[in-house]
């Protein structure tokens, strides 16, 4: 892995001083001192916060003043620059800053708790801004979970509704959004509605806030360990199994991990692998590649979940190199990660540049049949292993597909974020697959509505008369939208 290759690549011009010098070339000093306390400290205060309203049950009640609060707002909209929420860009996990945050005039939605648990119904209603880890650690603690976990730690429900999600137990339960049973929505002239299969199935597509539901699968104790059995370079495990997860390590060498929720563990075979001390995930899974041979493990569910949420999948590497040193784990392993959000928020106009011409972050979704030709395209293009490889199923469609998930420093010469980007959607276009709209898109904006079918998006636009309220996605997401 070229791991350290992006903090002594070339400076650009703008960076001549030496505190930009320092920035790019001892990030990590910045890093291990000042961000991963403030990211401990932040943490701490938001699950103790979380929990304490939990624990009071006094978030339902405040919740329909929160919603009134956020009507009023909307309401008195001046009718000119489009609406957006106030959730700064740099709070968001995607890297980009999105210039609409700048423009747009800004509805603050402070809604963030887990309203409630209803066991009976097996459904969790909760505000847009819960987060996955908030989620987990109220949920496995009753012995429960939900059907779609998305790994880091700080995605939160409305993001992932919006945004998209997906998980390794998606081949059979489909994206975040499928597993929603019904949302609760401000529409553009500030009323409120709730829409789900049966009620305003149509209005699903103008949400400016989410409230959640969902459907859990049967019998998660809180003793749970799914198992996870490591075996060498196969591509199609999604029958049968509840979990199902690939990486490549290189265009021939991978590992898939298959895992099904377990009740019981064989003795000794238990690993906790979100453990401080633990190494990280993907370096862990490499072991049993250079092994030549698969295993069996048994992890806690919390662990196995967030599995790749210490090492930021494997962005870690260019951020702390060596993080993954024995010595540094067991003495500061507790504080990692740092946020990504605070991450983002310190990193200066240096790194941010270097980020940009050094870097790929983007997953592609695109259908299994197609996924050999993918994964020569990303090797030809960029050659960034480890690659990650979830398969998922689309909604109603038959056919499985896969994301691609493709993060970190190009290992080829040629590579120019904005070209290489530009090859790679066209090929994604071609087998008729799918950007995630997190990362940088260079598509036009015809390119964007051949790959998205706006038919439905455009009809509800109109007949729910928020043509002037909302941007349109393309205007918030394009390479040009972003700061
Ligand atoms: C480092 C990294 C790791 C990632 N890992 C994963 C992963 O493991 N699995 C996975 O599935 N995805 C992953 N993603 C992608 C992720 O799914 C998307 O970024 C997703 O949109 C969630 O991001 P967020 O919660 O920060 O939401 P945001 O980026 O804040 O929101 C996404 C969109 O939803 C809108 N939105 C949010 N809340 C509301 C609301 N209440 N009302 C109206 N609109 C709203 C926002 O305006 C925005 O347009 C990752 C991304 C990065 C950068
Ligand atoms: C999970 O369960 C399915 C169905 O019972 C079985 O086919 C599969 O081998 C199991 N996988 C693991 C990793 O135990």
């Amino acid at each position: 892995m070229p791991s350290t290759s992006l903090f002594s690549g070339t400076p650009s011009k703008s960076s001549s001083g030496w505190l930009e010098y320092v920035l790019i070339h001892y990030r990590w000093v910045i890093v291990i001192f000042f961000l991963l306390p403030a990211s401990f400290l932040y943490d701490i205060y938001y699950y103790t916060r979380s929990w304490v309203v939990f624990k009071l049950s006094s978030a339902p009640q405040h919740h329909d003043k929160k919603v009134a609060t956020v009507q009023k707002q909307v309401q008195a909209w001046n009718g000119e620059t489009p609406m957006c929420t106030a959730r700064p860009g740099w709070q968001t996990i995607s890297f980009r800053e999105g210039a609409y945050k700048k423009t747009c005039h800004k509805v603050a939605i402070n809604l963030v708790d887990v309203l409630q648990i209803d066991t009976e119904k097996k459904t969790v209603w909760c505000e847009p801004l819960v987060t996955m880890g908030q989620l987990t650690h109220t949920l496995v603690e009753l012995g429960w979970t939900i059907p779609v976990v998305p790994e880091m730690d700080d995605l939160t429900v409305g993001g992932l509704v919006m945004g998209t999600g997906i998980e390794t137990s998606s081949h059979k339960q489909g994206l975040f959004q499928h597993i929603c049973l019904s949302y609760e929505l401000v529409l553009a002239d500030g009323s409120v509605v709730t829409c789900s299969k049966d009620e305003n199935p149509r209005s699903l597509l103008l949400s400016s806030l989410v409230i959640w539901h969902s459907g859990l699968p049967d019998g998660c104790g809180n003793k749970d360990h799914p198992s996870s059995k490591v075996c060498e370079a196969e591509t199609r495990r999604t029958e049968g199994n509840q979990f199902v997860e690939g990486l490549m390590y290189s265009l021939h060498s991978g590992v898939v991990m298959t895992a099904n929720m377990s009740n019981t563990a064989e003795p000794g075979k238990i690993n906790e692998i979100g453990r401080w001390f633990k190494p990280w995930f993907f370096k862990h899974v490499g072991a049993y590649l250079d092994k030549g041979e698969g295993g069996v493990e048994y992890i806690p569910l919390r662990d196995y979940y967030h599995r790749h949420t210490r090492s930021i999948f494997w962005e870690i590497q260019d951020i702390i190199p060596f993080g993954n040193n024995v010595v540094f784990r067991y003495l500061l392993g507790w504080l990692v990660p740092p946020k990504v959000s605070l991450l983002k928020l310190t990193q200066g106009q240096a790194v941010k540049e270097l980020y940009e011409k050094n870097h790929f972050i983007q997953d592609m979704l695109v259908p299994l049949a197609d996924m050999k030709e993918a994964l020569e395209v990303f090797h030809k293009e960029v050659k960034i292993y480890p690659l990650w490889l979830c398969p998922f199923k689309w909604g109603d469609k038959e056919t499985l597909y896969v994301d691609i998930g493709s993060y970190g420093t190009p290992g080829v010469d040629n590579f120019h974020p904005e070209r290489t980007t530009r090859r790679v959607e066209a090929f994604v276009r071609k087998v008729k697959g799918f950007q995630m709209m997190y990362a940088d898109s260079y598509m036009t904006r015809d390119e964007y509505r051949e790959m998205f079918d706006h038919t439905l998006y455009d009809r509800m636009r109109k007949e729910l008369q928020c043509e002037k309220a909302f941007p349109v996605v393309y205007d918030k997401v394009n390479r040009k939208a972003r700061i």
